[in-house]
């Protein structure tokens, strides 16, 4: 069993770039969780089916194979047999992913490929239930946040960068919304487990904040 880092916390707040730097730096595996609900978007998306039938979602569940692997320190995500490593990152699959990872089944099939990848690797895994349903002994828990402003100003910023367009207002109502669908789920919902360390990183750098996670991570080891 390796030593397990759970980070949770909502869409934006930073997690997956700090805690990328934090695994390169402690020479663990990063896991971006959300990355596999979002490649399951993708296959329902493409696949055709009504995201608004439960039944539907269940029955096309064992079609869809999704694998990460890890090429040159970047983490490349697979659906059958395809890599969707940048068709993931679209609005569009980020909302399929948050209108389909309310589906327990959907969300068992994930927790369980996710547990098999902790339970053989020392592991930093960034999502919404890693500390609270799918590592729930993972030594290490946090919760890492930061406000709705801030979190769109990154984002807008981001997309600003791609060259892409992008509207503050739709960006704050959009992480508005998928804050709220995620906090009130009934599967799974996000949720500081008991026992994570709350890390606002409104006022912090993405390097501040790895280097916060980096010094909770070497403490906790040595205990
Ligand atoms: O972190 P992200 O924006 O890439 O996640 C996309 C969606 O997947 C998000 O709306 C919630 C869902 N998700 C989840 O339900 N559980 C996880 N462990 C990770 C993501």
């Amino acid at each position: 069993m390796g030593f397990q880092i759970a980070i949770d916390g909502p869409a934006g707040a930073g997690k997956s770039t700090a805690a990328k730097m934090a695994a390169a730096r402690l020479g663990f595996i990063y896991v971006d969780t959300g990355a596999m609900y979002r490649a399951m978007g993708l296959y329902f998306l493409d696949s055709g089916v009504d995201t608004d039938s439960e039944e539907e979602i269940n029955a096309s569940l064992p079609g869809a194979n999704v694998a990460l692997t890890m090429q040159d320190g970047t983490q490349h995500v697979w659906l059958n047999g395809t890599d969707v490593s940048d068709r993931i990152r679209t609005e569009q699959a980020g909302m399929m992913a948050s209108k389909t990872s309310r589906y327990p089944e959907n969300r068992k099939k994930m927790t369980a490929m996710q547990q098999e990848i902790a339970a053989a690797n020392n592991v930093i895994m960034d999502g919404r239930d890693i500390g609270t349903v799918v590592l729930p002994e993972a030594p290490l828990k946090i919760y890492l946040t930061a406000s709705a402003r801030t979190r769109a100003e990154r984002r807008y910023r981001e997309l600003i960068t791609r060259g892409e367009t992008a509207d503050l207002e739709k960006i704050i109502s959009d992480i508005e919304a998928r804050d709220y669908a995620d906090m009130h789920r009934a599967t799974a919902p996000l949720r500081q487990a008991e026992d994570a360390v709350l890390l606002d990183t409104s006022d912090m750098t993405a390097e501040e904040a790895a280097d916060r996670i980096v010094a909770m991570a070497r403490d906790r080891m040595q205990k």
